[in-house]
């Protein structure tokens, strides 16, 4: 078995994974949400002071399992600094102490195989990673072969849900409370311009910070009662802007499996809006289970098994954070 943690923002969780299975045989995550919610997003200090109260509390559920563990696995990158080394520091002591090998998980690699937990993975995909952090388009064809086509240039699709919902004074995660919103709004009230729409501006990439500030406008002129309006336009345009760059995108490279990952592909409009656009092209598309888009331990210990398959394994001393190293 292999023990995963991951640690990268404001979830702390702990799973246990069967190697020869990959079957999950525990999973367990502490959300900060509610002690975020009062700031409008993550304060990295609090983050830590959490998983640092949380991570061993897991940790102590797990003790039946210590005698059967084979390597312990940890998201060491990307994420934030202080956080990221709450997980690490408590890997690094379990490997010392249990003496089994130490796997350091990309954190962008564990939300790609949250969609094969439990399952065999397959490949080659097309991956549309859209989190707090990231939003972008990545050609995979194995564990070690994956190659980004598109990334944002600014903010992430998550994120400018979590500014907006901040703006409103929703609270956070924005994800969720915008798409709550947009559910009675009309997508159409409000004209926001699709970004990056100019036939100057490359296919492979995203933006997300002027559309913000034009929904922060609106806000800033509209009553209350008129949120669920803004929040309908504005999920209608971040997503449009998805599919109208993964359309120029299908112009070169014709998708057969595409997927969706990372928090913010629990939203149902984002879903179906892919879904119609990968009609023409008889494409399946692969998605995470709900309770596996978000950050958790079970996709990192899913990348773990493979590898430690390969015996991929890092040393004590090698095994660092990279909070900035992406895909
Ligand atoms: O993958 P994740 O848990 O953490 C990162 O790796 O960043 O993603 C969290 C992000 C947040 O920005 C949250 O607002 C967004 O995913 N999110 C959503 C939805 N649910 C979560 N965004 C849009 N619609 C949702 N339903
Ligand atoms: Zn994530």
């Amino acid at each position: 078995m292999i023990l995963s943690i991951e640690s990268s923002c404001d979830d702390s969780a702990i799973a246990i994974t069967e190697i020869s299975s990959c079957r999950l045989l525990f999973h367990k995550k502490i959300s900060q949400e509610l002690e975020h919610s009062v700031y409008g997003g993550v304060v990295p200090e609090l983050a830590a002071r959490l998983h640092a109260e949380a991570l061993p509390k897991i940790l102590a559920e797990c003790e039946p399992y210590f005698k059967d563990l084979k390597a312990v696995a940890v998201t060491s990158s990307p994420g934030l600094a202080v956080t990221l080394i709450e997980g690490v520091t408590m890997a690094k002591a379990i490997a010392v102490a249990l003496n089994i090998p130490l796997i350091g998980v990309n954190h962008l690699v564990g939300h790609t195989y949250s969609l094969f937990i439990e399952k065999p993975a397959q490949f080659p995909l097309t991956v549309l990673l859209v989190s707090g952090g990231h939003t972008q388009v990545m050609e995979v064809k194995s564990l070690t072969d994956i190659q980004t086509v598109a990334k944002s240039m600014d903010d992430s699709f998550g994120e400018s849900f979590d500014k907006v919902a901040k703006m409103m004074g929703l609270g956070y995660p924005g994800g969720p409370l915008i798409q709550e919103l947009a559910k009675d709004g009309d997508r159409k009230k409000h004209n926001f311009t699709i970004p990056l729409q100019g036939k100057q501006s490359s296919v492979l990439a995203f933006s997300y910070s002027g559309l913000k500030n034009a929904v922060r406008l609106a806000v800033e002129k509209e009553e209350k009662e008129n949120y669920e309006d803004i929040a309908a336009s504005f999920e209608h345009i971040a997503t449009a802007h998805l599919i109208h760059k993964l359309k120029k995108y299908f112009q070169i490279v014709t998708p057969k499996t595409f997927a969706i990952v990372g928090g913010a592909s629990a939203n149902l409009y984002l879903r179906s809006q892919i879904e119609d656009l990968l009609k023409p092209y008889s494409a399946a598309l692969l998605l995470s289970e709900l309770k596996y888009c978000s950050d958790n331990a079970a996709m990192i210990g899913r990348v773990a098994v493979e590898m430690y398959n390969k015996e991929m394994f890092s040393s004590l001393k090698d095994l660092d954070i990279s909070p900035k190293s992406s895909l």
